[in-house]
């Protein structure tokens, strides 16, 4: 069957990495939690992550001044409130009170994990020369968390209007790959 013309404005439906994350920032004691999908692996150790947050999300000033973040990794279980927090803001509601997220303590930063998430990473700013174009900020793992107990992990995939891919089956291969 002859492929048709895909507009431009769906190809992200296809290409979004993924899983969908739920990135925590904190400021004068208020936490606060943004879904995010559009990010990508920039480099393997120390593992930096390329993430465009929208100049309009309450996170983006925020991120931008405290300089550090958590990025955590939900599971499908937790789709309602993902989905939750990718809309509404954080100027107007706690969304850890309202959504039933629990933050527990950061090891070196002040933004909090979220403890349903089975990992959690510890970001600060690394480059913050491509925010003012794009909305990029290139962040640096400082610390990672994982539940050992989660072991095929049920993660979330955007593919655009609610849709949403769940992580299945996997498959080894026996070719060397980092
Ligand atoms: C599945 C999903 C993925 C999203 N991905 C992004 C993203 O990658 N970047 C972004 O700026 N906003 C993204 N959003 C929108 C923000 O999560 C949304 O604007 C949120 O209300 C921002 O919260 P805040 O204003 O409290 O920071 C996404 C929303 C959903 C539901």
């Amino acid at each position: 069957m002859p492929k048709r013309n895909l507009p431009l404005s769906k190809v992200y439906q296809l290409l979004e990495p993924g899983p969908v994350v739920l990135l925590t920032t904190s400021r004068a004691g208020h936490a606060n939690i943004m879904t995010m999908s559009w990010h990508t692996m920039m480099e393997f150790e120390p593992p930096l992550i390329g993430c465009i947050i929208s100049n309009r999300n309450y996170s983006f000033d925020i991120l931008k001044k405290t300089r550090e973040c958590v990025i955590n990794i939900p599971t499908a279980d937790m789709a309602e409130k993902v989905v939750a927090c990718g809309n509404s803001s954080g100027s107007k509601i706690n969304k850890f009170e309202k959504f039933g997220l629990t933050p527990k303590p950061a090891r070196y930063v002040s933004a909090p994990l979220i403890d349903e998430c089975f990992a959690n990473f510890e970001c600060c700013l690394f480059d913050a020369g491509w925010v003012n174009r794009y909305c990029l900020f290139v962040l640096e793992v400082t610390q990672a968390w994982k539940d050992p107990n989660v072991k095929n992990p049920q993660t979330m995939h955007h593919e655009g209007k609610g849709n949403f891919m769940i992580a299945g089956e996997r498959i080894k291969l026996k070719s060397k790959m980092k």
